[in-house]
This record gives structure tokens, C-alpha cells and sequence, in this order.
């Protein structure tokens, strides 16, 4: 068992990987450093605008309140040129190809849009790190609206964690487990934060329409019948349907709902999509909960040993699962990438 969770990375996630299956006490001792709140995020509470530049002055990265500062959307401008948006005065010839410099009226935006911001810039090695901020009054302004906004989307976030964990308390540990596995292997499969959200929300929302299932049904222990088992296959599209009235959620969150227990070779529900065709919120999602509902004990079965699960996914590789996510997750996610060799693992009893 010590074997594959020997550098097991989902350091943040201990508590729920623990659930998965026991760590072995030094693991934790050791990863626990680690979850300290790391620089992104303190630099991301910054009240001034952070950027970093190439040595051809394109935007590589963004941070603090970038937004609120300059009005412009980070995914409209990054990979772009800064001076295409921020204009420097004729007293700053080179601008900011000057090695380091401050102006105290420079603007930042587009068009009529732009506002007037004090740009401070270093330039080390081939990149450029610089701050922009607005003067007094509208700075203020722009950090309480950036705080605004970012409890607002915090309540959200937390809201539907809520609302997938509703169920029942086996169903609500399942479901922070699961979104933790689906937000990862979107991470490493390169999803941008937009395409992550929406894995993670269709992760904690994937059995909203169990609600609409009776609970003699859901709860039954043995086989279901055929008429119990049609009323079942029914709960991706009831969930789709339910969360049609929340008009902010993004399409790829619902799709990832509707479509959860698609199957890679066509044999799924409830639209019988296959390969490509199944949205790729959908497949991943599928990835993390089969994966934790192996792991997690149930009323019917005992928790598989994570290399027993892996080797299941390995098998359904191309039928039931996409082949190419089913090896990231395995190889990048929960550093099981030995089960493609020779070594045989270990089978579920
Ligand atoms: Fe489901
Ligand atoms: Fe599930």
C-alpha cells in the first residue's frame, strides 16, 4: 500500500485523500509545509495592478488587482504587448524599455476608456516586473470593488459546493473528493481557469438530478430492476435541467453534468456520445468519480486499493474512458503511472 502513495501530490487534499485510503503518518508530517498559503496568492491580494514583461515587452503574467486598476480583462491583454495599452508621456522616450523608471502619468486602457496610473518598472535579466496604480480616491475605490467581486465569487463558489453535497453525507464526501481528482487532472491536461471552473463546478454538481430519483430507488441494495433502473439513467439530463435556471453557470458546467456517464465507445447515457464528441468537462469528470467511488467504501462493496482502481481504468481505457486523460490522471494526478508497466497490480477482491 506505501508503494503508490509514496510522493502521493495532492498535498492540499490530504484530508479527503485520507479518505481515499489511510496515509502513512510520515507523509503528512511531511507534506503538511506545504499547504501554506503560497506567494501567488498573498501577491494576488495586492491593491495595485502587478505585470511582468519578455524582453520583447509582451505581458507574460499578471497578478494583484490587475483588473480593478485597469479595467481590462487579464485574458484580453496577456500575450499581448503592454504599450498597446499603457501610454507614457513624451518625457519617457524609451518608455518601458528603460532599465528601471517611475511615471506619474502614464494611461492605462483602451481608447476613451483609459485612466491615468503611476507605472513603476525593473527591468532583471530578460524580464520586466512593474506595478501600476490608480491616485488616491479611485484607487481606493477600485480595491473595495475588487473585494466586492471577489467575496461575491467566493459565495459562489461556495454555494455550489453546498448545493452538490446536499444529498446525503456519503454522497457529500464523494463530491468534495471528486472535484478534488477532476480540478487536477484539468489542471495537468492544461485546461485555462475559465475550462477549470467549469470541471470543478460540473464536478460538485454532477448528481444534482438524483434529487428527482425516490429515495427507495436510490437507496435499494441489490440489483435494480429494469423500470428502477430507467428512472436511474434519467438523473444527468434531470441535472441538466435544474441547472438550467442558474444562467451564470457556463455551458461546459452543464454539459459536464448531462453528459457524465457517456462512455468513450458510444455505449453510454443519455445521448450515447462518443470519443471527442463527449465534451471534455464530461470525460474527466467521469475519470474522477468512477476513480473515488472504487476508493470509497459502500453499502454493497469495500474501498479498492488505488492500484486496483488505476489497473480498472487501464482495462477501460477506449471503452469506457478517454485513453489519453485516463493516463494523465494516472501518470500526473495520483503518480500511479508504474500500473502501464509490467508490474502486475494488484486485482479487487
Ligand atoms: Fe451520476
Ligand atoms: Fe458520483
Amino acid at each position: 500500500m506505501s508503494g503508490p502513495f509514496r510522493r502521493f501530490p495532492f498535498h492540499d487534499y490530504l484530508e479527503t485523500a485520507e479518505q481515499v485510503a489511510p496515509l502513512p503518518r510520515p507523509l503528512i508530517e511531511e507534506a503538511a509545509p506545504e499547504t501554506a498559503p503560497d506567494d501567488a496568492e498573498l501577491l494576488a491580494c495586492q491593491p495595485s495592478a502587478l505585470f511582468l514583461l519578455d524582453k520583447a515587452g509582451m505581458l507574460v503574467r499578471l497578478g494583484g488587482n490587475w483588473q480593478g486598476v485597469t479595467g481590462l480583462l487579464p485574458e484580453h491583454v496577456l500575450g499581448r504587448p503592454l504599450h498597446q495599452f499603457l501610454k507614457l508621456p513624451a518625457s519617457h522616450p524609451r518608455g518601458l524599455y528603460a532599465e528601471s523608471g517611475v511615471c506619474e502619468e502614464a494611461s492605462i486602457g483602451r481608447g476613451g476608456l483609459s485612466r491615468r496610473v503611476r507605472v513603476v518598472w525593473q527591468r532583471r535579466g530578460e524580464r520586466t516586473a512593474g506595478t501600476l496604480e490608480l491616485p488616491g480616491q479611485a484607487a481606493r475605490e477600485a480595491y473595495e470593488r475588487s473585494e466586492r467581486l471577489r467575496r461575491a465569487e467566493e459565495a459562489l463558489e461556495q454555494t455550489i459546493a453546498c448545493l452538490g453535497t446536499t444529498l446525503d453525507a456519503v454522497q457529500g464526501q464523494h463530491v468534495i473528493r471528486m472535484v478534488a481528482y477532476a480540478t487536477r487532472l484539468g489542471e495537468v491536461y492544461g485546461l485555462d481557469e475559465h475550462e477549470l471552473r467549469s470541471v470543478r463546478w460540473g464536478a460538485a454538481l454532477h448528481d444534482v438530478g438524483k434529487a428527482r430519483v425516490p429515495s427507495d430507488i436510490l437507496g435499494k441494495r441489490g440489483p435494480l430492476s429494469a423500470e428502477e433502473f430507467d428512472v436511474v439513467v434519467q438523473h444527468p439530463v434531470w441535472g441538466a435541467e435544474i441547472l438550467e435556471r442558474l444562467e451564470f453557470l457556463p455551458d461546459a458546467a452543464r454539459q459536464a453534468v448531462l453528459h457524465h456517464h457517456e462512455r468513450w465507445d458510444g455505449q453510454g447515457y443519455p445521448a450515447g456520445l462518443n470519443q471527442e464528441r463527449i465534451p471534455v468537462s464530461a470525460r474527466i469528470v467521469m475519470i474522477a468519480d468512477v476513480f473515488d467511488a472504487l476508493t470509497s467504501d459502500r453499502s454493497y462493496k469495500h474501498a479498492w486499493t488505488p492500484a486496483a482502481a488505476g489497473e480498472f481504468l487501464i482495462r477501460e481505457s477506449g471503452r469506457a474512458f478517454d485513453p489519453a486523460l485516463v493516463r494523465l490522471f494516472l501518470e500526473q494526478v495520483l503518480d500511479l503511472g508504474y500500473l502501464y508497466g509490467d508490474d502486475p497490480a494488484e486485482q479487487p477482491g
